[in-house]
């Protein structure tokens, strides 16, 4: 069985304040909604705040960066080690507005990723194709890519920290969701790579979410395709009935 994973990404919203009481309004929602896990990946500056709101509650707390050096000269960057230590229990890696905006290659992905895993992190990471790319026909063989190469060095036992995150670059913030079996089929794309390296059982067992404009109208029916394991919400993560709609539709 997969675990199912709905995670909020707030991206450069909410202040430390508007995170505390979007937390705290969100708990009493959520409360008891243990089909899934509940995440809240939130910019690094709210962080104390949303593990503060967040204690006693099913809701955990991601950030959405991590630097791949345990500490060093590298300005403005934030460790995996730091982040532990802060409450943190999952981070995404490789989103695309990183990939396309601040320089992130596939290389970078995969250093971030063993970075996350090694201190014990769980990383959201993803992949996903633009729509030039889609309409050239290069979504099997880009997913496939992108997931091998970010999870190079990853062993067998360390999959258990990792999801994998698909979400098509043309579907994010645009308001243009994938159909359900786009999302399947793209799901099925970064499945199939995870076999290829490492056998078909274990990647039975990875948790593989969808993402991209999804919201509470759309996702009982994403959620509903074997191959999606959960979602990674942008937009309406950042609505807390909008939120707890998507949550209670993956129970
Ligand atoms: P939207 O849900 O706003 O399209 O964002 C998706 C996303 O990028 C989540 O990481």
């Amino acid at each position: 069985m997969r675990k199912t994973v709905i995670a909020g990404n707030w991206k450069m919203n909410m202040t430390p304040a508007e995170t505390k009481a979007f937390i705290t309004e969100l708990a009493p929602m959520v409360a008891g909604l243990d089909k899934c896990d509940i995440v809240l990946c939130v910019p690094a500056i709210d962080i104390p705040a949303a593990v503060e709101a967040a204690k006693g509650t099913n809701i955990k707390i991601g950030a959405e960066n991590v630097h791949f050096k345990e500490s060093g000269a590298y300005t403005g960057e934030i460790s995996a080690k730091m982040l532990v230590e802060a409450g943190v229990d999952y981070v995404v890696v490789g989103h695309s507005e990183r990939r396309q905006y601040f320089g992130e290659t596939d290389q970078t992905v995969n250093l971030r990723t063993l970075a996350a895993v090694n201190a014990g992190l769980t990383a959201i990471v993803c992949v996903g194709e633009t729509l030039e790319q889609r309409n050239l026909g290069y979504t099997e063989t880009l997913l496939k890519y992108q997931t091998k190469m970010a999870l190079t060095g990853i062993t067998k036992d360390q999959l258990k920290n990792i999801v994998v995150a698909y979400e098509p670059v043309w579907a994010i913030g645009t308001g243009v969701t994938a159909t359900a079996d786009q999302a399947d089929e793209g799901n099925g794309f970064v499945r199939a790579a995870i076999a290829e390296v490492y056998g078909a059982d274990v990647a039975e067992t990875v948790t593989v979410q969808y993402g991209g404009s999804m919201n509470d109208g759309n996702a009982a029916e994403l959620l509903s395709k074997v191959n999606v394991d959960g979602g990674l919400i942008g937009g309406a993560s950042l609505k807390t009935d909008k939120f707890t709609a998507i949550v209670k539709a993956a129970n």
